[in-house]
């Protein structure tokens, strides 16, 4: 009998727990009332006085050892994870947080920022609520003058007077009339119409104003002007064709289109074909608009230009659908540059 307890043990001593599945077997193979050492105290009362003396002391030992191994091991197993610590590899790199992108509304309106600031203009600011006499009158759009119906005003409050602006050219009014020429500014910012939400309208959206005011300022400023900004954006090989056209502010006035980016020319369905894409309005300030801001037409002329940034973000990517930009579907968002 000595001899079954020191292989039992044995047996014991040499146990592996690493899991606890491995600690309920040693458990039931040991300590529980069916377990080896149960039967080993059985076995005790068949022997004789002497060796229960000798035996009993042994057998206690053994099932202390069993037991204390229990509760260390059970500790151990219950505190950690099923990755056993050895599995950890700390050398490797740590997975790297998702910091955001910029939006690529953003993206297009810092590219633009950019090109003009080189060229020496500010960047101007102005409000979203507006009233009718900068939006729309000292804009020379008559009172009754259909360009206005055009623009699908938002009106706030049932208020006539008080609208959300239908364009950025509210800002041009408002920095003529704070500053003295030369003027030299652009002005993004976000503008509303009542519109139906398509891939190709929505009921808000983004322009970037431009306005620039001096001493003998010409047509040939703003055609050269406008050409480097569409090479600038869209890359040397870009054209650009300027179309007459009328807005109540400028005069004479023009569309400007850039040569089809897609095909080059050839004629796509993004350019209808026609080899050309319109990119904004333009043309020279009216002498009435001059006028409402405080500024001579005898002394000063300027040119003014609007382009819509979504419309240039569209060309830049090859997006097709504008409601994507304010859907905040994070798949799109996230094939935009990450902040750094
Ligand atoms: N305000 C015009 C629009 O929203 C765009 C525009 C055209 C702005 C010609 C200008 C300009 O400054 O000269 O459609």
């Amino acid at each position: 009998m000595e001899e079954r307890v020191k292989k039992i043990e044995e047996e014991v001593k040499a146990f592996l727990i690493s899991s606890k599945e491995d600690l309920e077997n040693f458990r039931l193979r040991f300590i529980s009332k069916k377990g080896v050492v149960t039967s080993l105290f059985d076995d005790l009362k068949l022997a004789s006085v002497d060796e229960k003396r000798k035996l009993g002391k042994v057998l206690n030992e053994l099932k202390q050892l069993a037991e204390g191994k229990f509760k260390l091991l059970q500790e151990t197993v219950e505190n950690s994870n099923s990755i056993a610590s050895d599995q950890i590899d700390l050398s490797l790199p740590v997975v790297a947080n998702k910091t955001g992108n910029l939006h690529p509304l953003n993206l297009t309106r810092y590219r633009i920022i950019e090109i003009f600031e080189r060229l020496g203009f500010n960047v101007s600011d102005g409000p979203e609520v507006e009233d009718d006499w900068h939006n729309f009158t000292a804009l020379n759009f008559a009172e009754n003058h259909p360009a206005r119906e055009m623009q699908d005003t938002f009106f706030v409050e049932k208020n006539p007077d008080i609208l959300l602006r239908t364009h950025t050219s509210n800002v041009q009014v408002r920095l003529m009339k704070n500053q003295k020429p030369p003027i030299r500014s652009i002005m993004p910012g976000r503008v509303y119409r009542n519109e139906a939400i398509s891939a190709r309208a929505h009921c808000f959206f983004h322009q970037v104003e431009g306005l620039y005011v001096d001493k003998n300022v010409g047509f040939s400023d703003l055609k050269q002007t406008l050409y480097h900004f569409a090479k600038e954006m869209f890359g040397k090989e870009t054209k650009i064709r300027l179309r007459p056209s009328f807005f109540p502010f400028t005069e004479p006035s023009a569309e400007i289109d850039i040569s089809c980016l897609i095909c080059h020319g050839k004629g796509c369905n993004v350019c209808k074909y026609s080899g050309w894409v319109e990119i904004a309005g333009s043309g020279m300030v009216h002498p009435e608009v001059l006028k409402n801001g405080g500024i001579d037409p005898e002394e000063f002329t300027g040119f003014a230009f609007g382009m819509g940034i979504e419309r240039i973000t569209m060309l830049r990517y090859s997006i097709n659908d504008l409601r994507l930009f304010s859907e905040n579907d994070l798949r799109f968002l996230r094939q935009f540059k990450s902040v750094q």
